[in-house]
């Protein structure tokens, strides 16, 4: 290296130096930058030294030295600037915090959409008279099959399929037993509503779980016809979804209910073109319903002759991923706090 070399070093240092601290924005940051450079081209400067002849070293080592505390006395500046800026910040930010401040509340968390979706119908049916009452999870095989309707034999049996308790009871596999429990309870005429989890021996997909949740319905007293029913049926859904949705009727069977209907609803997750949820159908079974039978008003002691009823079994967690836009039913019991948060962004997530 000659002496021009040197210069051109040293320059290009300073300006290494310079740009460094000019792009640091913490202490950390400028003392990788002021160590890169010592161990680099400073420490390359010193190991040339030795290449220039006896009476060149002395202003060559001088040159070196000089920009050697240059750059060390720039990195220091830098460093107690910066270190008092954040102190003037830290100043700044204690004098104007206030700990009486209430704190920022966390986005995390609400009711659970199925929760929710009952507390909406519960204050639906409340506003027409309804009481809300409820039923015991492990039923007797008498109050969820035999008051309903269904005899050991029937084959109505083969689909609900559940899971039997050691002593002879069993999971109940749906709200219906609430309807001669509460006939038994208060005689007619009688409103009452049951929201309640059920479960099913059920293979599981999109839309089947083995635990679920249902909100019974039951009304009973003189002269009551399909017209109430359908009546009650169209209120319901427009007061939950805030608008008229589209709906169909078909006949329906149920043991306990005579005549008696499936109410479907329009796929809200697809809008009727069919998805998985709705089976590809675009039709979403909401609302079975019908007129309640002869034989199930006597079991809770009701004289048919007298009275007339009619009665639905709400899929509240069908409802609810209706009305939250959410395509898979697992989601309802995965735990996953997102699906507290906003349902419907899990939408599309796998649930394993
Ligand atoms: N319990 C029936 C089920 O889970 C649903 C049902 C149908 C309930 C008709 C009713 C009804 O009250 O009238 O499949």
């Amino acid at each position: 290296m000659n002496q021009t070399a040197l210069q051109d070093l040293l320059v290009r240092i300073k300006a290494d130096a310079a740009a460094a601290i000019e792009a640091s924005e913490s202490i950390d940051g400028l003392r990788a930058a002021e160590s890169k450079l010592t161990k680099g081209p400073l420490a390359e400067a010193l190991k040339s030294i030795k290449q220039f002849s006896a009476d060149e070293r002395g202003s060559a080592g001088k040159a070196i030295n000089e920009t050697k505390n240059a750059v060390k006395s720039k990195f220091k500046a830098a460093q107690d600037a910066l270190r008092s800026a954040n102190i003037e910040g830290e100043r700044k930010r204690a004098a104007t915090f206030d700990p009486t401040m209430p704190p920022t509340v966390s986005q995390q968390g609400q009711i659970h959409p199925v929760t929710a979706m009952q507390r909406e119908v519960e204050r639906i049916f409340t506003g027409l008279g309804f009481a809300v009452v409820g039923g015991p999870e492990m039923e007797t095989e008498y109050f969820n099959f035999e008051a309903l309707n269904i005899p050991e034999m029937h084959p109505a049996r083969d689909a609900q399929d559940t899971f039997w308790l050691t002593n002879g009871w069993l999971l109940r596999t749906h709200t219906s037993p609430c309807q001669v429990r509460a006939m038994l309870r208060w005689g007619a005429p009688l409103r009452v509503i049951a929201p309640g989890r059920c479960f099913r021996y059920e293979a599981i997909d999109a839309s089947h779980e083995n635990t679920f949740h249902q909100l019974e319905g039951l009304l009973i007293d003189k002269d009551i016809s399909v017209a109430h029913l359908i009546a009650f049926m169209r209120l319901l859904l427009r007061e939950v979804f805030q608008r008229d949705v589209k709906v169909r009727l078909r006949p329906g069977f149920f043991p306990f209910v005579e005549p008696g209907f499936e109410l479907d609803m329009s796929c809200a997750i697809c809008e009727g073109a069919g998805c998985p949820t709705c089976k590809k159908s675009g039709w979403v079974e909401i609302l079975p319903c019908g007129m309640v039978h002869p034989n199930v008003l006597r079991h809770g002691k009701i004289d048919p002759r007298k009275y007339t009823g009619f009665a639905f079994g709400l899929g509240l967690t069908r409802l609810a991923m209706m009305k939250y836009g959410v395509a898979d039913i697992r989601i309802m019991n995965s735990g996953d706090l997102r699906g507290l948060v906003s349902p419907a962004r899990l939408s599309g997530a796998r649930v394993s």
